[in-house]
């Protein structure tokens, strides 16, 4: 029997409770949300991030006639930031070039819909560039570009596409002669409200009403070092968001923490513009100087952290600034004279490291005294780095954050234990923002365990004022971390169950819950099989070996990590997992069971684990 008091005045429901937190893992920006759809289009892929990538990743030869030779140019590049271009040397009768492959399978193009190609060009003498869109034999599209003689310049053309595929390649023809080639790209001119995110992406996070769009991560916010790109030839540098505004050819690119390179296509103005396309509240993380996720390479220099601070404060200016300012100004002249409304700002994601102490109070000071309506996150990191977390929210307290960002990736048992985690709550303190949560799983199972789970979070949203599933994307065919909510290749997309209670709560929140009791048996909820985890992921704990046996003794998965890619009985799982530095969750499926659902006692895995150097929790 559920009783509900009807007098009671209740609990106000956040207005912001429920938004999402995007990070550019499993390729969510480039091959993801990013609507372009040529890889690599800069020729930056560098063998110094991944020995695997070369300036020609996702390039090859295309040769109708004449002979193509590609190699990568340096000299006189297109900007300080662009330092790489395609040489392209065509010899013989005929045309010949560049085949672009496009993310996964291949280049997606629908019949009747238009696209815009545009690429820079330089050559000594005129001559005409052909790019088509092909799928085997059949071109499904073709534009020209007449490139003049001399320097570097931009064309653009575009041309409706008169078939439909979800493999295709784009290929570029010059004719005879050098060409040099950059910024090649390719997107489709249907893009969510214009603005070039891929529209059944954005739709389906659009559909979710989230009310805040915390971005860019992660780990991506944080991880690498602080330099500005042209100090350092380590792609590896943590997140600066004035690198990612302005003309796309002058962006660099960076080698991100989940180790693939971003283009930055996809940079703040767009994160801005994008939330407010969906109708949430942006909700920018930024580091403060201090790295988390497993690595620690603190900013100490206080000229150098003087730099992030004053950037801290630009990012407001920026969003907030009257078109007078300096920052205002960038975002008028970017297409966004009105301000963009910013009240929330995050310093730091999962910092493990006392310097967090010393420079967390350099930014918050900061930005008190210039903005004091801004609402300042601070974060605790994961719950279960136990004393480290507890650490943290003191800290917090002290700091009088405005709320504190909780992370936790539990098993669907410890959300269906833990509905009352928030009953007890210090009502005095700061609010709590469930910035990343997920129960280990996409499963009806998992997705039910958070439902129940939410039901706690709504009944004390007056201290959980905002809570975002994480991750949101997977690209499925470039799995960094799983579970995730929306699922996609390069023309499909879905929503896990996890999704749709999501979208459940966030389109049906109240203003107030009333208190209810029940009575009776509850049933239990049944386990209907899922992925083998590697436990309670934690960032102080390195997962150097694991290896998962069936009970026949056959053996699914074993992996070392020392190489960063896993060993498994071809044709008998799949399974997702991070390099050794930093493995979290590993999937593994036994293909030979036909049943419905696996009984997952029938495996067994076993794990070493070992505590990282200075790492506590
Ligand atoms: O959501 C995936 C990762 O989990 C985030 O990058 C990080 O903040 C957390 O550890």
């Amino acid at each position: 029997k559920l009783t509900v008091d009807t007098g009671a005045k209740g609990t106000e429901v956040s207005p912001d409770l429920y938004g999402v937190f995007y990070e550019d893992i499993n390729h969510a920006a480039d091959g993801g949300l990013y609507a372009e759809l040529v890889q690599n289009r800069s020729f930056e892929f560098n063998s110094v991030d991944e020995p695997s990538y070369t300036g020609l990743t996702a390039w090859s030869k295309a040769e109708r006639g004449a002979t193509a030779a590609l190699a990568i140019g340096t000299d006189q590049p297109l900007n300080a930031n662009n330092r790489n271009y395609l040489r392209l040397d065509v010899t013989g009768d005929g045309s010949a070039g560049a085949s672009n492959a496009g993310f996964n399978r291949g280049i997606p193009v629908k019949q009747g819909k238009r696209y815009d190609v545009s690429l820079w060009a330089r050559r000594a003498a005129a001559g005409p560039l052909t790019v088509s869109v092909e799928n085997g034999s059949t071109v499904l599209g073709t534009a020209t570009l007449r490139v003049k003689a001399g320097g570097w310049a931009k064309y653009t053309a575009s041309f409706t596409a008169s078939g439909t595929t979800d493999a295709g390649r784009l290929v570029v023809l010059a004719p005879g002669g050098r060409t040099d080639l950059d910024m090649v790209s390719l997107f489709p001119r249907d893009t969510f409200k214009g603005h070039g995110m891929r529209t059944d992406l954005a739709r389906m996070i659009a559909e979710l009403k989230p009310r805040f769009l915390r971005f860019p991560g992660g780990c991506v916010t944080n991880v690498g070092t602080y330099d500005p790109y042209s100090d350092n030839q380590d792609r590896r540098r943590i997140y600066q968001w004035k690198e990612t505004i302005g003309p796309v050819e002058e962006r660099p690119t960076n080698y991100n923490f989940w180790g693939y390179n971003q283009s930055y296509g996809l940079g703040y103005y767009e994160y801005f513009q994008f939330a407010e396309d969906i109708g949430a509240r942006a909700l920018p993380v930024l580091s403060v100087g201090v790295n988390g996720c497993g690595e620690n390479r603190p900013l100490t220099d206080e000229a150098k952290l003087a730099r992030w601070v004053q950037d801290t404060l630009d990012l407001i200016e920026f969003a907030n600034g009257p078109v007078t300012s300096e920052w205002g100004g960038k975002r008028a002249r970017l297409g966004h004279p009105r301000p963009f409304g910013l009240e929330y700002i995050g310093l730091g994601n999962e910092e493990i490291y006392p310097e967090f102490f010393a420079n967390y109070p350099k930014f918050a000071d900061a930005i008190r005294a210039k903005y004091p309506d801004i609402k300042i996150i601070s974060n605790s990191g994961q719950t279960s780095q136990g004393a480290w977390f507890d650490r943290m929210w003191q800290f917090a307290r002290d700091q009088k954050a405005d709320l504190v960002d909780e992370h936790y990736y539990n098993s669907p048992e410890w959300f269906l234990t833990n509905n009352h985690r928030y009953d007890a709550y210090d009502r005095t303190g700061p609010k709590v923002f469930v910035g990343e949560y997920a129960s280990r799983g996409n499963t009806w199972h998992n997705a039910l365990a958070e439902a129940s789970y939410m039901t706690g979070l709504e009944r004390n949203s007056d201290v959980v004022r905002l809570a975002s599933y994480a991750p949101l994307l997977a690209n499925v065919d470039y799995v960094d971390w799983t579970p995730d909510l929306i699922w996609f290749d390069n023309d499909q997309v879905y929503g896990s169950p996890n999704y749709y209670v999501q979208r459940l709560f966030s389109t049906n929140v109240g203003d107030r819950v009333l208190p209810s009791t029940f009575t009776g048996e509850g049933g239990a909820v049944e386990d209907i099989g899922g992925a083998v985890g590697l436990g309670a992921w934690n960032t102080a704990v390195r997962y150097d070996d694991v290896k998962v046996t069936a009970a026949d003794g056959t053996t699914l998965l074993a992996d070392d990590f020392s190489a960063g890619a896993g060993k498994w009985t071809p044709g008998l799982g799949t399974w997702a997992v991070q390099d050794g530095a930093y493995a979290q969750t590993a999937q593994v499926t036994d293909a030979r069971s036909t049943a419905g659902s696996a009984d997952w006692s029938n495996y067994t895995m076993e794990v070493t684990a070992r505590k990282t150097a200075g790492a506590e929790g």
